[in-house]
């Protein structure tokens, strides 16, 4: 078995969607074995995001990020790594499969960074890196 960071980001919470993010979690099977309500100082963010430095959305994401707690989620089971981000979908919401939690509740608004919903690990490294980070 392994563990994910999941994040249901300033949007899904102000939306009021965590509880059908988290729904769709356990629906699948996976085990929910923390779950925190965050609220991230720039610090935080800047370790999360460093992949991103330097990006043109990276400082939008890092001041989105800061408007509003965010729910950070500990999530394990086989292959969830990759299992959450299937059920993520794409990065765009636009265009994210429907059936997906950024295809079905997602759109794009029109700012300057995506807002889609939810962040989820990509790798094993990242997902012990993030953790770590949030928990
Ligand atoms: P996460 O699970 O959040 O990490 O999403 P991801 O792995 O699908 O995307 P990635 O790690 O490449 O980017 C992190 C976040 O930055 C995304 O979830 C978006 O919120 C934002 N982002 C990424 N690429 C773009 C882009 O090209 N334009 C804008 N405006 N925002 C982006
Ligand atoms: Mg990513």
């Amino acid at each position: 078995t392994e563990e994910t960071l999941v994040l249901v980001k300033p949007d899904g919470v102000a939306r009021g969607l965590t509880g059908a993010i988290l729904a769709r979690i356990e629906a699948k099977g996976y085990a929910l074995v923390d779950v925190r309500l965050v609220e991230p100082d720039r610090a935080r963010l800047e370790r999360h995001y460093a992949e991103h430095e330097g990006k043109p959305f990276y400082e939008p994401l890092v001041e989105f990020m800061m408007s509003g707690p965010s729910v950070a989620i500990r999530v394990a089971g086989n292959r969830v790594i990759e299992g959450f981000r299937s059920l993520a979908g794409t990065t765009d919401p636009t265009t994210a499969a429907p059936g997906t939690i950024r295809g079905d509740f997602g759109r794009d608004w029109g700012l300057k960074v995506q807002q889609n919903l939810v962040h989820g690990s990509d790798s094993t490294e990242s997902a012990a890196r993030e953790l770590d980070i949030w928990f």
